[in-house]
């Protein structure tokens, strides 16, 4: 285990012992989620030593262990992302350090503009795939043979089982759910009208800032993984109006009952899940 995962680890066994099934990692506007879980202990990514600490706007900073049903979750409340200056080893850190706690599943969530047609501020979108190639990839230097293999496959990243039973769980409660392939740009400005309409053209459905570098992480360390986009905004050039981040932040607000269910009802049917 990398050195920086193994000290955080020790400092967060000081402090509880809980062995958590299911990693949660919230997006911009949807940190009040944290409110639904039967919290257990909270730790502040301050109090964990080499830990970076997110400067986004709506990104609060702590772990939160807990239950959603009766399964066992650490919640991510507040990221890190690239364009803050971390290098992408840190901004992948706590996804290590979930694993290294126990974690089995890492369940993505993520603010991000929309490209796909039938897409609307408000849509939530179950991501089947992504492009990490505008963003550093996080495996990049020595590998670590105990963690994963030097070259991780990539074919089924978003896990189909656990894409199921969000699937489910979106029909169960009457909550629309379309798909797409998500595309991690570094960020912070947000695209061009010309950068949209080439992400289109490669296949991309969903442009965020988050997400895809947090993913291959987690496999390369065997977690199964699914990702949920609230698409907060439609994409520049598609969009009638300039972006804004109090535009994230109020979508995030506004799909925050109906986004809370999901990911409620999904994760506490993932106790069926070994
Ligand atoms: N582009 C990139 N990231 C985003 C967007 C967007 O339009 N909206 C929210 N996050």
């Amino acid at each position: 285990m990398l050195e920086d995962v193994r000290a955080a680890v020790v400092a967060i066994r000081r402090v509880t012992d809980f062995v958590p099934k299911v990693a949660l990692t919230l997006g911009s506007g949807l940190g009040n989620f944290a409110d639904h879980i039967r919290v257990e202990t909270e730790i502040s990514y301050r109090d964990i030593p080499g830990f970076p600490i997110s400067t986004a706007p709506g990104h609060d900073g702590r772990f939160i262990f807990g239950y959603l049903g009766e399964v066992p979750v650490v919640c991510m409340k507040g990221r890190v992302h690239l364009y803050e200056g971390y290098p992408v080893e840190k901004v992948v850190m706590p996804v290590r350090t979930m694993h290294a706690l126990g974690a089995q599943i890492l369940f993505l969530t993520n603010a991000a503009g929309g490209i796909k047609e039938s897409y609307h501020a408000g849509t939530l979108a179950l991501v089947t795939d992504h492009i990490s190639d505008f963003v550093p990839n996080p495996l990049i230097g020595p590998n670590d043979n105990e963690e994963g293999v030097r070259f991780p496959d990539m074919t089924n990243v978003y896990d189909k089982e656990l894409q199921k039973v969000i699937q489910k769980a979106a029909k169960d409660n009457g909550i629309g759910l379309d798909t797409g392939v998500y595309v991690q740009l570094s960020g912070p400005s947000f695209e061009t009208p010309a950068e949209i309409r080439m992400i289109r053209a490669i296949g991309g459905d969903i442009a965020g800032m988050s997400t895809v570098v947090e993913a291959i992480t987690a496999r390369h360390c065997g977690m199964r993984v699914c990702c949920v986009s609230l698409i907060s905004n439609l994409a520049a050039g598609i969009s009638p109006h300039p972006l804004s981040s109090e535009e994230v932040s109020a979508a995030g607000e506004a799909a925050e009952p109906v986004f809370t269910k999901l990911v409620t009802a999904s994760i506490e049917a993932m106790k069926e899940i070994a």
